[in-house]
């Protein structure tokens, strides 16, 4: 059987399909490569050059597919909030007509990368599933009218299509294996450690510190960050879960992804001096628009219902992996 990942050529779907193929799998990838890139498809997999929704049948209807991982989307906060169009149609549209495609193909699972931004600012801490989900951007609101979508379509299945959503929290590392490393290579980089460490690289002078005045201990936002390799893990128990055992929630599971502790913007920088031996200058400035103080995972349901636990849990180690894979870029 084979196992299709949309966005297969970006950072996630990357080192899913690459935890796939070390599984025994057989994989398919589908990207348009707008921001993946070709070289980061692991060797062994079969890569299908365009948009999801257009190539959904010719890869679903060649048959032998018995479950994807729908990875591709746009994820850019910022942009969200200045071309709307691009992310309903990119995440929900494209989503919803690759779920038809699933249905026509009958196709039994999928696995969909969610986020922490469907839940918005948080009323507690840590996170469950059971949290209000009040997106403060349109990326988090496409995202979560995703699963939405997704859950209906699993109820109206009678069982014969079931889904797993998880909501990653902030993912960081790169995976190092036999093949070429895969890490985070986008071409705007909006995201805390590898800015971090292009400062280390000396491409740029300093990182801005999104605020100083936070409710949290040292006034900086707290994040949770999980090594990019432990979050591949979970898409392949949510595989095995859909493959075997009862999928709570009517057929549609909803997880969280984290390692369910928070480390501050400070906190981070200074894993990132002592991992790359650069002083890294830093400076205070606003905070940024929709961002909240504090996102941490309560990873119980997927420890629980996956069996997931993760095993980066220091942040040096995840900081480490990144500036290993940072170093060996040009691009
Ligand atoms: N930050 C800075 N300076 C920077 C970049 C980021 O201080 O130059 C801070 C942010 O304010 C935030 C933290 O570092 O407090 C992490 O920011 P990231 O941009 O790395 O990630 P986010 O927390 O914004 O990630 C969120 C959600 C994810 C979602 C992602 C989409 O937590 O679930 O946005 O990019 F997928």
């Amino acid at each position: 059987m084979t196992l299709v990942v949309t966005g297969g050529a970006g950072y996630v779907g990357s080192v899913c399909a690459q935890h796939l193929l070390d599984a025994g799998q057989d994989v398919v990838v589908v990207d348009d490569l707008s921001t993946g890139h070709r070289d980061a498809v692991p060797e062994g997999a079969r890569l299908v050059v365009g948009d999801v929704a257009e190539v959904a049948d010719e890869v679903l209807g060649a048959g032998g597919v018995d479950g994807v991982i729908h990875c591709a989307a746009r994820s850019l906060v910022g942009e969200s909030a200045v071309e709307p169009a691009k992310y309903w149609h990119g995440n929900v549209v494209t989503t919803v007509r690759l779920l038809d495609a699933l249905r026509r193909h009958r196709v039994p699972r999928l696995v969909f990368s969610s986020t922490a931004a469907t839940y918005g600012e948080p009323e507690s801490s840590p996170i469950t599933e059971d949290a209000p989900t009040r997106p403060t951007n349109t990326y988090g609101a496409t995202k979560l009218a995703v699963d939405h979508a997704i859950g209906t379509y699993a109820a109206a299945s009678d069982g014969e299509f079931r889904a797993v959503s998880l909501r990653y929290f902030n993912v960081a590392g790169a995976h190092a294996g036999t093949g070429p490393a895969l890490g985070e290579r986008h071409t705007v980089e909006t995201h805390l450690i590898p800015l971090v460490l292009q400062v280390a690289l000396g491409r740029r002078d300093e990182i801005a510190i999104f605020g100083d005045d936070w409710p949290t201990a040292d006034g900086t936002c707290v994040r949770d960050y999980i090594h990019v390799d432990d979050l591949a893990e979970a898409h392949l128990l949510a595989l095995d879960l859909l493959a075997g055992g009862e999928v709570p929630d009517g057929g549609h599971l909803v997880c969280n992804l984290g390692n369910g502790t928070g480390f501050s913007v400070l906190e981070v920088i200074e894993a990132c001096r002592r991992v790359t031996g650069h002083p890294i200058p830093a400076r205070v400035a606003p905070r940024r628009t929709g961002d909240p103080g504090v996102l941490v995972a309560s990873a119980a349901r997927a420890r629980d219902e996956l069996g997931w636990k993760p095993t980066h849990t220091d942040l040096d180690g995840i900081v480490a992996d990144a500036w290993a894979f940072a170093r060996t870029r040009v691009d």
